[in-house]
């Protein structure tokens, strides 16, 4: 495999919990309550996707200034998680496998929904590991589309093929095998039935492994 695209929330850094957090929140104030498992189908979606979806949840139809004002709340009340994070944040096993990655050349990419990527890849000093950062600035489609590891391949010059996608949500998981991409699921086969291969967390594999797994052909 020669491209080696990593999604953020979830992967790198052990921030869906943060986002489970904030978005309960914005629940309550609906009158609803937000429980793990439907959270489990925002991860991976973007902010104004996973506002839709709290809402077809709780039943409710708002004014979009209202809909506005809930997601600058929502992204407010994140940060100040956000604003706390250090290198102890990253999750078991993944900054040696990004170094690894990198003292043997690999090409690396960010692949994430989220707006505050740049952020969180600078506040946990992993941002100088990464070729290019694809991220909820730069593309459109949110995923299950999997325009976002297309860019992302794009940008790395690594046909779509050869690239490997490590990726903690359904949509995501989807996203990677919609880009025609190897798809390695971190978290529970539950979730992620759908992916190539499943692991807990990054300690379960070494990077020699993910190397020499087969290109995925048309
Ligand atoms: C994804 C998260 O990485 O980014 C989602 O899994 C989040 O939970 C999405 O909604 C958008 O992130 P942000 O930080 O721009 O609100
Ligand atoms: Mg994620």
């Amino acid at each position: 495999m020669k491209g080696f695209i990593f999604d953020l929330d979830g992967v790198i850094v052990d921030t869906a919990r943060f986002h489970f957090l904030a978005w309960k929140k914005t629940a309550d104030e609906l009158g609803f309550a937000l429980t793990p498992e439907l959270n489990e189908q925002l991860k991976g979606v973007s902010r104004v996707d996973s506002l839709k979806k709290i809402l077809e949840w709780a039943g409710k139809e708002i004014e979009q200034d209202y809909f506005e004002r809930l997601m600058t709340e929502k992204n407010e009340d994140y940060l100040t998680y956000v604003e706390r994070m250090t290198a102890a944040d990253i999750l078991p096993g993944v900054e040696d496998f990004l170094r690894a990655l990198k003292e043997q050349g690999h090409p690396v990419a960010l692949g994430s929904a989220s707006k505050n990527a740049p952020l969180i890849l600078e506040k946990t000093g992993l941002i100088s590991l990464f070729d290019t950062i694809v991220d909820g600035n730069s593309v459109k489609k949110a995923k299950p589309d999997p325009e976002v590891f297309l860019v992302a391949a794009e940008q790395l010059g690594v046909p779509t093929g050869e690239c490997v996608v490590f990726e903690d949500s359904e949509a995501g998981v989807t996203a990677a095998n919609n880009a025609g991409m190897v798809s390695i699921g971190l978290g529970s086969p539950e979730n992620l039935g759908h992916a190539d291969h499943v692991y807990s967390d990054f300690t379960e594999f070494t990077p020699e492994f993910i190397v020499n797994l087969q290109p995925k052909r048309k």
